[in-house]
């Protein structure tokens, strides 16, 4: 497209955009399962305010717009306190979830290189860590080393101390991670760390807005935050169960100090002033912060239960229907409203394939084969009809391969 020569009516773009939407995945009546958390009317009503207040703005110079500084502070120490961190822990908002694991694993080759002169540094990540963690050892110049999964999809913590070495800077553990929705056992990994003086980092990207409610409601909860022993940084999106619009995380630091020392950049060395960023980015988006904001002040404490009391049912019924299908098995045991299931006589991608002729949006894994489900309190109203269509799917497709045809990759 080149630019247009003559300007377009905006009647005209607006009519051409949504067109185009047609083909995009209508999230709005819960036939997807991930990438948007919707949480009904009155969060997005909210989210859509707070952020049109703040479309202009800079969040980069806190000085010009003390407002966004105030609601930052604000997002950081509300998620500092649902993840139990004490008086001395720091933390920052970022983009993403992404962009808070890149800044969680910076800081620690930064705190190695400082303290222990490591110069090559690498990184120990759980097989099922999600990508963020190899972009950031790339981006970083450091070496992604993987930790092999034990039979439950977690991390092998035996194995896990063999792969430390002199160069490992950090380890992560995650709660939950995405491909099964299992927790790591974040306690021994975040002890091996301790015990020779390396960073831990928990990715709650998806558990940090849900798991501190399903507590609240008397849920088991693995142990995930700052009250274990060991973790030194924590990443929590607002932008996933928070329910908040895309562009909002927490990087929590257990020790402000190396938010000060190892993730602030600071620089004076050219004729524009001092420029100082906790971010990746330089120039940043405000409606995201005052989004975030709002709509965890909106919700609160007794909002989010409520809903983490509608997903952790909705997933219960999901997690029932499915297993009670002969045919198919979830795999391991998910802690909260992510999971992965699949099957050892039929070819699940082909159930997919009948899932999408039905309306549905699962996306597919391998090693095992899987449909990939993500669940949030909007789908409470389809369980049924996702039931019945996959028991027809189940029915109407899956030639029997066998367990060895699928493991064989
Ligand atoms: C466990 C986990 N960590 C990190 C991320 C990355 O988050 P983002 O896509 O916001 O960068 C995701 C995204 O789904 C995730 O599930």
């Amino acid at each position: 497209m080149e630019l247009p020569q003559q300007g377009v009516a905006l009647e005209t773009l607006l009519d051409r955009m949504r067109e185009r939407k047609q083909a995009d995945a209508d999230w709005r009546s819960a036939r997807t399962f991930s990438l948007v958390y919707p949480a009904g009317e009155q969060v997005d009503a909210v989210v859509q305010a707070a952020s049109h207040l703040y479309l202009h703005e800079n969040a980069l110079n806190p000085f010009r717009f003390p407002s966004i500084r105030q609601m930052e502070d604000d997002v950081v120490s509300m998620t500092l306190s649902l993840l139990h961190a004490s008086p001395e822990a720091g933390g920052a908002m970022t983009s993403g979830g992404t962009e808070s694991i890149l800044l969680g694993v910076k800081t620690a080759r930064d705190r190695a290189r400082a303290e222990r002169g490591v110069e090559r540094a690498s990184l120990l990540v759980p097989h099922s860590a999600h990508p963020a963690f190899a972009k950031a050892a790339q981006v970083l110049d450091m070496d992604l080393v993987q930790i092999p999964l034990d039979t439950d999809h977690r991390a092998d913590v035996k194995a896990a101390r063999r792969l430390i070495d002199e160069r490992t800077v950090l380890i992560v553990g995650s709660a939950p991670n995405y491909p099964f929705g299992v927790a790591d056992p974040i306690p021994d990994l975040a002890a091996l760390a301790a015990e020779r003086g390396l960073s831990f980092h928990t990715d709650a990207c998806l558990g940090g807005f849900l798991l501190p409610f399903y507590e609240r409601l008397g849920a088991p909860v693995p142990p995930f935050d700052f009250r274990v022993e060991g973790v030194t940084t924590i990443s929590s999106d607002v932008h996933k169960y928070g329910y908040s619009i895309k562009g909002a995380s927490v990087i929590a630091h257990r020790d402000s100090s190396t938010l000060r020392n190892h993730q602030l950049f600071l620089y004076e060395d050219w004729p524009g002033g001092i420029y100082g960023s906790f971010a990746m980015a330089g120039a940043r988006p405000a409606a995201p912060i005052a989004a975030a904001w709002a709509v965890l002040q909106c919700l609160g404490d007794e909002g989010y239960t409520k809903l983490a009391g509608v997903v952790r049912e909705t997933t219960r019924r999901l997690r029932e229907g499915i297993e009670a299908i002969p045919e198919l098995r979830v795999w391991g045991d998910p802690v909260m409203s992510v999971m992965a299931f699949g099957s050892e006589q039929l070819d699940i991608a082909a159930v997919g394939d009948g899932m999408d002729e039905r309306g549905w949006h699962l996306d597919r894994q391998t090693g095992p084969d899987a449909l990939h489900l993500m669940i949030s309190p909007a789908h409470a109203d389809v369980v049924d009809t996702f039931l019945t269509d996959l028991r027809e799917a189940v029915d109407g497709r899956g030639d029997s391969r066998g367990t060895e045809a699928r493991y064989s990759s």
